[in-house]
C-alpha cells in the first residue's frame, strides 16, 4: 500500500493565507505528492476556497462534529493538483476572516470552528465512505491541535504527527468548553507532565493537545526546536515540550521553488538568474518607481517585508531606520507590511519625514512581495523568534542578502558573513544577535560596507542564490519520520530521490539549554 498522507490545516495557498503556515503547507503537499507519497489537504471551506475551486464535489456528509453538521467537499488545488477536501460548515467558516472579524477580533466560536475541524480529520482517520484512509494524518499548528486526541478517542489505527509552525499562538481557551467539544473531563485537569491532560495554565490547550498526543512532534527548523525547550522561547509550554523531547525534532522548511524563480517569475519586471543578475537592475529601478524612491541605481536598497508586529520587531526596525538614514546619505527603504495599527503609522510617518528615501506600503500584496525581494539589494529581517521564517528565502533565491535576528530558522538558514574575513566564504548574509536598536544599527552597517565591495557582494550574492531552499532534503526526512511510524511505503517515485540525512534527529535537551 502506498504511503498515504493526510494533512490538516487552517491554511493552504491559494485558498487562504494569513503568513507563512499557508505558504508551508500547500508546497510541501506538492513536494511530497511528487516525491511519491499520496497526499491531500483537508482544511475549512472558507468562501475564498470555495469559489477558487470553482465548487467540487460533495463526497461525505458528518454529523455529530462539535460545531454541528458538515459536509466534505472533493477538490484539487488549482495550481499544484494536489488532493483537498474541504469542510464546509458555513455557519463557522462562511466569514470573510480566517480568525478575526473586521474589528481584529477573534471569533468567539473559534474553539468549536477548529474542534470541528480536528474532528473531521479523526472521521476521516476512522474511515469515511469514498476517502482514503490515511497511515499518517499530519496535523499543522494549534488550529489543527485536537486531531491527534481526537484520532485516540475514535481508537484510530491511522499514526500522528503534529507540526509547530509558531508557539506564540497556542489556542487556549477556558476550561470549562472542554466539555462541549467532546474532551473527557480527566483530560482537562491540572495534572503531571507525563500525563496527556490538554490543561495549560488553568486554560485548555489546543497547542499542548497537539504536542502531547501526537505520536511525533516537529518544529519548522532545527534550532527552533531546541529554543522552544528554554523559557525565552518557550511561551510557557517549555516543561511541556521536555516531557516529549524523544519526540520532538526540527526540519527546516523549503520553498516553492518554481513560484519563487528569478529566471521564471512573471510578476517581476525583468527575469535574472545566478548566471546573468544584470535583470536586476530594472527589477532595482521598478521597486524605486513603485515605492516613490529616488531613482539612484548605485543606492543601496533596503527592503523590508513582513507582518508588522512585536514578533518581526516592527517597533525596533522602525526606530533604527532614522539612525541609518542619517548615518548613510544613500541609503533607501522599501516597506511592505501590515499589521499592528500604531506600528504602521509609524512606518508611514518615517515615509513621510524622508520622502524619496523611505517608501512605504501598508497592505497585503503578492504581487509587490515578489517585486521587493527581486529590486532590493539586501533584507532587514529582524524577529525576536521566528520558527522558520521564508521571506529570508525567497530575498535570498532573488539575489537580496539578509540581515537578521540570530535566532531560529533564521539562524540556520542564512550564514554569517564577518567583515574581518574579507572573503565571502560560504556566507549569504548578516545575522545580529540583541533585540535592541544597535543590534540592527550594527549588522545593517556590517552590510552597507559590504555592499561598498562590489565584488564582495556579488560572491554573497552568488551564495545567497545558490542556496538549496527546495523541498528535497526536508520531504526525505519527513518520509523518514512517517515510515518510523507506519509499514507502508512511498511509491516508486516520479521524481529522482534524495536520501534523507541522519534524521530524525530528537532534541537533546542539554543542547537545548545552551541554546537559550
Ligand atoms: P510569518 O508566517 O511568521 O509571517 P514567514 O516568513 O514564514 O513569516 O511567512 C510570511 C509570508 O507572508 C511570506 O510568504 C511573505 O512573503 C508573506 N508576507 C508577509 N507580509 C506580507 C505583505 N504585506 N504582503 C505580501 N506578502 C506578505
Ligand atoms: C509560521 C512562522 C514562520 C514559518 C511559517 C511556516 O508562520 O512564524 O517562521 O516560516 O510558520 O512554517
Amino acid at each position: 500500500m502506498p504511503l498515504n498522507i493526510l494533512m490538516v490545516a487552517s491554511e493552504a495557498v491559494p485558498l487562504a493565507k494569513s503568513g507563512g503556515l499557508g505558504d508551508m503547507v500547500s508546497a510541501y503537499s506538492a513536494a511530497l505528492r511528487d516525491s511519491g507519497v499520496e497526499t491531500s489537504i483537508l482544511m475549512p471551506a472558507y468562501p475564498a476556497a470555495l469559489e477558487q475551486i470553482g465548487g467540487g464535489t460533495p463526497v461525505a456528509r458528518l454529523s455529530g462534529l462539535p460545531g454541528g453538521d458538515g459536509v466534505l467537499i472533493r477538490a484539487h488545488m488549482p495550481d499544484t493538483g494536489v488532493p483537498v477536501l474541504l469542510l464546509r460548515m458555513d455557519h463557522l467558516f462562511a466569514r470573510d476572516g480566517l480568525y478575526r472579524d473586521e474589528n481584529g477580533r477573534d471569533y468567539i466560536d473559534n474553539l468549536v470552528r477548529f474542534a470541528s475541524l480536528a474532528a473531521a480529520a479523526a472521521r476521516i482517520a476512522q474511515g469515511v465512505r469514498g476517502i482514503k484512509r490515511p497511515d499518517v494524518v499530519h496535523a499543522h499548528d494549534w488550529h489543527a491541535g485536537l486531531t491527534p486526541l481526537f484520532m485516540k478517542l475514535a481508537g484510530v489505527k491511522a499514526r500522528s504527527v503534529f507540526t509547530i509552525h509558531n508557539l506564540a499562538f497556542q489556542g487556549n481557551y477556558p476550561r470549562a468548553m472542554g466539555g462541549w467539544i467532546g474532551v473527557p473531563p480527566e483530560l482537562l485537569v491540572p495534572a503531571p507532565l507525563d500525563d496527556r491532560s490538554i490543561e495549560f495554565y488553568d486554560t485548555l490547550s489546543l497547542m499542548k493537545a497537539g504536542i502531547v498526543h501526537a505520536d511525533r512532534v516537529t518544529t519548522v527548523s532545527e534550532r527552533y526546536a531546541r529554543e522552544i525547550l528554554t523559557e525565552r522561547f518557550g511561551h510557557r509550554m517549555e516543561g511541556v515540550l521536555h516531557s516529549v523531547a524523544s519526540r520532538l525534532s526540527g526540519i527546516t522548511n523549503g520553498i516553492n521553488t518554481a513560484a519563487w524563480n528569478p529566471a521564471t517569475d512573471p510578476l517581476i519586471a525583468r527575469s535574472y538568474s545566478v548566471e546573468n543578475v544584470a535583470g536586476k537592475h530594472a527589477c532595482k529601478r521598478e521597486l524605486q518607481r513603485a515605492f516613490g524612491l529616488a531613482r539612484e541605481p548605485f543606492a543601496p536598497l533596503v527592503a523590508i517585508g513582513s507582518r508588522l508586529t512585536e514578533q518581526k520587531m516592527a517597533d525596533v526596525v522602525a526606530d533604527a531606520i532614522p539612525h541609518l538614514l542619517s548615518r548613510d546619505s544613500r541609503v533607501q527603504f522599501a516597506i511592505l507590511g501590515q499589521g499592528e495599527a500604531h506600528l504602521e503609522q509609524q512606518m508611514r510617518a518615517l515615509a513621510a519625514q524622508w520622502p524619496g528615501r523611505v517608501g512605504v506600503k501598508i497592505g497585503y500584496d503578492e504581487t509587490a512581495a515578489h517585486g521587493l525581494h527581486a529590486g532590493a539589494d539586501m533584507l532587514l529581517h529582524a524577529s525576536r523568534f521566528e520558527p522558520c521564517g521564508l521571506t529570508q528565502l525567497y530575498a535570498m533565491r532573488y539575489g537580496t542578502v539578509p540581515v537578521a535576528s540570530r535566532v531560529g530558522g533564521l539562524a540556520d538558514t542564512i550564514s554569517d558573513y564577518s567583515l574581518d574575513l574579507g572573503r565571502s566564504g560560504a556566507a549569504t548574509g548578516f545575522l545580529f544577535e540583541r533585540e535592541t536598536v544597535d543590534g540592527v544599527i550594527g549588522a545593517m552597517e556590517r552590510s552597507l560596507a559590504a555592499f561598498g565591495n562590489p565584488s564582495l557582494w556579488h560572491a554573497l550574492q552568488r551564495n545567497a542564490m545558490q542556496r538549496d531552499s527546495s523541498w528535497a532534503v526536508p520531504v526525505a526526512r519527513y518520509t523518514k519520520l512517517y515510515t518510523s511510524l507506519t509499514d507502508a511505503r512511498p511509491a516508486t517515485t516520479r521524481r529522482r530521490k534524495v536520501d534523507a540525512p541522519d534524521t530524525p534527529t530528537f532534541v537533546d535537551e542539554r543542547a537545548a539549554m545552551a541554546a537559550g
